[in-house]
């Protein structure tokens, strides 16, 4: 397992910075492109004022960490776990090579692949009481609820997850979790839909068995189409890393308190949960259908132009030019959509980001598709409800956020994660009981 590169520090690499309060000047050192927030701390008009905080609500531009696990360069559109692109991993390599990739920061000779896709595959089977346990949920359980709460309840299952000291014990747990992901993912579904609940079959890859899992019924045997297996292999390729989102920084906030990777992964699920993360797929459907067919485009944009709606799916925080993920899972739907049958939707879809892409409005805005345009079209062809997205999105994500909790444990410039906060309320009132304030 990797560790964390050191710190370059270059020191001709430095920020001077004036306090025109007291007149004095600081120089601050640059390293690695940012400065400590810790030097800032030390800019004070006396000993007993406390020193300069930096005020970054959502963290726009404060680093968390110092990682080497996913690089994006978002202006050019770039993304690459480990270093490799993700264009070529998508189309050569496969999502447990990837995971291996991930977590150990490096490819793994062949003797190293044979058995890390042994490990995980004879981890597949949960505790049968993990199965009773999920049958307790109501019948409509929403299957993200249900997963949070059953990857939370593993750590239950596996108290030896807390001594996360010991190299050999991280790896047995996170050679766990990625194994038993899907089959928590796969009963979540069946769930909802009072189907009974179908364990693993060992015989299959990573990704068929978790279709089997999702839709065996009576047959002996269930095989998916080889073709939906690659685009779902490749879907979890897109989404396993995105370095430092909202459920990445979950799970290392949680895991910086140094309780199990069951725990901290379990909070990374929570925070996937909320639609400004993990649900925007589903949005564009409804976007589509509301749009109805390729007529109502014009309107439709017009509408987007003039501040009424956005076009879901559309921009990014980061990339600033076409998402490299977007350009991949649009391939992948044309494979899915020749197994499956078109989606009608998908004309709109296709039309709908030939004219916004020539449009002045988005171009000048640098609005380009996101991974999630084509995605929900994708996850709608393989017949998963919209609540089921942000499942497939967990399994996927799983594998990143277990390779930067490693990262986080073994990275001795880690704290405890504790932000600073801008008390904005009132100071020292005098308490008056109740007995006397409700007289
Ligand atoms: N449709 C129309 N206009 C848009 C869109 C859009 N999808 N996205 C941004 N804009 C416009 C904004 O109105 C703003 O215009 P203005 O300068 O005239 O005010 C400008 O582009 C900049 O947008 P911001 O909101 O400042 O960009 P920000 O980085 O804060 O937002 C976000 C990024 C949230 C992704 C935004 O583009 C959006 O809401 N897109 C639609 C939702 C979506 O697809 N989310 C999935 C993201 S991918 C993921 O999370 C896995």
């Amino acid at each position: 397992m990797t560790d964390v590169p050191a710190a370059t520090e270059d020191k001709n690499q430095s920020l001077t910075v004036r306090d025109n309060r007291t007149g004095s000047e600081y120089d601050v050192p640059i390293v690695d492109g940012a400065i400590q927030a810790a030097d800032l701390g030390k800019i004070r008009t006396d000993e007993d004022t406390p020193g300069i905080a930096v005020y970054d609500p959502g963290f726009v531009n404060t680093a968390s960490c110092r990682s080497a696990v996913t690089f994006i360069d978002g202006e050019k559109g770039i993304l690459e776990y480990r270093g490799y692109p993700i264009e070529q991993l998508a189309e050569k390599s496969n999502f447990l090579e990837v995971n291996y990739l991930l977590i150990h920061g490096e490819l793994p000779t062949k003797e190293q692949y044979d058995n890390w896709v042994h490990e995980i595959t004879y981890h597949t089977f949960v505790h049968e009481n993990v199965k009773t346990f999920m049958q307790g949920f109501r019948y409509d359980a929403h299957p993200m609820g249900m997963l949070m709460a059953s990857v939370g309840a593993l750590s239950t299952f596996y108290p030896d997850a807390r001594n996360i000291s010991d190299p050999d014990n991280r790896h047995m747990q996170i050679v766990r979790m990625i194994a038993k992901m899907p089959t928590l993912g796969a009963w979540s579904f069946r769930h909802a839909q009072g189907k009974p609940y179908i364990y693993p079959d060992n015989e299959l890859g990573y990704t068929a068995n978790f279709l089997s899992m999702l839709f065996k019924m009576s047959e002996k045997k269930f095989e998916a189409d080889e073709r939906l297996v690659k685009a779902l292999d490749v879907l979890f390729i897109l989404h396993a890393d995105h370095e430092q989102n909202c459920s990445t920084n979950a799970v290392r906030s949680v895991g910086s308190s140094q309780v199990d990777p069951y725990s901290a992964v379990a909070a990374g699920v929570g925070a996937l949960y909320g639609p400004l993360h993990g649900g925007a797929n589903e949005a564009v459907l409804r976007m589509l259908r509301r749009i109805g067919s390729k007529e109502n485009i014009p309107s439709f944009i017009e509408g987007v132009k003039n501040g009424n709606e956005k076009l879901m799916g559309f921009g990014h925080r980061v990339y600033k030019n076409y998402d490299p993920r977007a350009r991949i899972i649009k391939k992948s739907a044309e494979d899915v959509f020749e197994v499956t049958g078109t989606n009608p939707l998908l004309d709109i879809a296709l039309e709908l980001e030939k004219i916004a892409l020539e449009d002045d409005y988005f171009v000048s805005r640098k609005l380009y598709p996101n991974v999630d345009f084509y995605s929900g079209l994708i996850y709608e062809a393989f017949q998963f409800p919209p609540e089921m997205f942000t499942v497939l999105f967990a399994i996927g994500r799983t594998p990143g956020w277990l390779a930067q909790w490693l990262e986080l444990v073994q990275d001795k410039e880690q704290k405890i994660a504790r932000p600073k906060q801008i008390y904005t309320g009132d100071r020292q009132l005098e308490f008056v009981p109740a007995s006397e304030r409700w007289k």
